[in-house]
Order: C-alpha cells, then structure tokens, then sequence
C-alpha cells in the first residue's frame, strides 16, 4: 500500500484528482470505479476544473459506480445516480451511457447484480477504483461481516452507517434500510484502488485498514490484499497510524524516483 499523507482536505483532493487525471491522459478510454459521499467531492470538483480549464477529455472514459440505495428513484436528490450527476457527470464531456451506477428501482436484484458485474467485465474490468471509507471500515455497503470475496449483491446497511448517512437525507427514518452495492470481490479485482479519507471520524478506520489485521469486521482491509492500492489522507485521518513517518520516507523516495532525481537517493553520481 502506498500511503499519501497530505495536509488537508484540499491537497487531498487535489493528489487524488492527479492520479485519476493521469490515467485519463495515459489510457483515454479508461474504466473508473467512481465512489459517492463526501470525501470523493474536492477530487472532482478538482477533475471539473482540470477538464475546463486543462482539456481534460472524458469523451472516452467509462464509469462503474459503487453503489445505490434500494428503491430510490434516479431522479430522487438522495439517489447516488443524482449526486453523480450533479457533482461531476454533467459537468463533464463524458457520455452518458458510458456511466454506470447500480439499478436500485430492479425488484430482480439477482438478475441486475448479475448484469452490472457482466457489464464491468465486458467494459474490460476497472482501471482505477475510487474508495472512501465508512467510520466502521466499510468500502462501498460492504458493511462488517460482508464475506471478503463478496460479488455484486444487496446488503443491510447498519444503524451506524444509517446515522451517518441521515445528514443527507434529514432524518434517520428516511435513509433506506437496502443498497445494491459492488462486493469486496469486485472492488478487489480492479487494477488499481485509490482510497481517500479526511478528517478526524475517519482515524480509527484507516488505522485498522491499514496497518490492522485483515477481517471482514473491516471490509476495507482487505486492500491490503491488493498489489496496487494507493491511499490519499490528511493529517487527521492518519493521525492514529504508527508508521507515519516510515510512509512519508516511503513517499519522498517514490516522488524522488518518479522526477528521475536518483542521486537524491545516493544511487549514481550527482
Ligand atoms: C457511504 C458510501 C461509501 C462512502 C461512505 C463514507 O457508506 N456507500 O462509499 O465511502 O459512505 O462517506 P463519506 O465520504 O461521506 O464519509
């Protein structure tokens, strides 16, 4: 795993926004896993104004979202099809059937869960998936106890997620019981996995993601499993690590390496 520690929530959503960009310019017709929440916002509000102001073409790119409620209608304001279209979709120059988010109106999750995972397989599978995390370690609605080899499927949110997740809907009530969400198994086949975390509620989490062992209790430390996950925080976030300092050495070498300054790292002559 390779550990970003940034100072605050803009400089992590501006790294984060740099390694999707790269990949955008590097492979144009790219496959995104996309995340919805709060997190992930910075990051394409940063890809918005890299794609107006740089020429950041989309024009190619497919997108696989992580989840959906159940029995929420697209249009709904609550609906994670609504959040990405307002949030990034339509500011953007991609195509509109090139973007994916599970169906939450199919009363045939069986079949639809099915489709969705058929569809990321023929779109060639995702290039780069983008994760936040929940308070209790959970990726996507892969809630505690979710099996680690999990496929596409509906889940039971938590009352802790269910709290979490009221803010947006005005009340705990109104937050639905039911979310088609991508299972630990999907995510963990993309090729690459781009987590974010920012501020304080999230340290417990990352700190079990990251350097605790790997449970269902945690789904998201089952990245640790995976060869290429790059983790983007700020400082709160990873303010309960106990390696801090071990990762940014890790992350001066690898920027040291990446600008070709080999020296820096006494290999060579100067
Ligand atoms: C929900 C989403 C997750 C997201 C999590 C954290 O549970 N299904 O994909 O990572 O919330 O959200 P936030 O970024 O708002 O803290």
């Amino acid at each position: 795993m390779r550990v970003v520690i940034e100072k605050g929530e803009n400089e992590v959503a501006i790294r984060a926004a740099r390694f999707v960009a790269d990949l955008v310019r590097r492979k144009p017709a790219c496959v995104l896993g996309l995340a919805t929440g709060g997190t992930p916002l910075g990051m394409y509000r940063e890809l918005i104004r890299l794609h107006r102001e740089e020429g950041l073409d989309f024009s190619r790119v497919t997108t696989f979202n992580l989840d959906e409620y159940v029995g929420v209608p697209e249009d709904h304001p609550q609906s994670y099809r609504y959040f990405m279209q307002e949030n990034l979709f339509k500011h953007l120059n991609v195509v509109p059937a090139k973007t994916h988010v599970p169906d939450g109106r199919s009363l045939d999750f069986e079949a639809s869960c099915r489709r969705y995972e058929q569809m990321i397989q023929e779109a060639g599978g995702i290039d780069l998936q983008v994760l936040g995390v929940g308070r209790d370690g959970h990726i996507a609605f892969n809630e505690p106890g979710s099996s680690l080899g999990s496929r596409t499927r509906v889940k039971s949110l938590t009352g802790e997620t269910i709290r979490d997740n009221a803010r947006f809907f005005g009340s705990e009530d109104q937050v639905p019981r039911l979310a088609i969400t991508m299972g630990v198994g999907t995510i963990l086949e993309s090729q690459r996995c781009l987590l974010l975390a920012t501020g304080a509620a999230k340290a417990s989490a990352i700190r079990s993601t990251i350097e605790g062992p790997i449970t269902a209790q945690i789904t998201a430390s089952a990245l640790q499993l995976h060869r290429d996950v790059i983790v983007v925080l700020d400082e709160e976030a990873g303010s309960w690590l106990t390696r801090r300092e071990y990762y940014a050495e890790v992350e001066r070498a690898q920027t040291l390496l990446e600008a070709g300054q080999l020296h820096e790292l006494g290999i060579g002559n100067p």
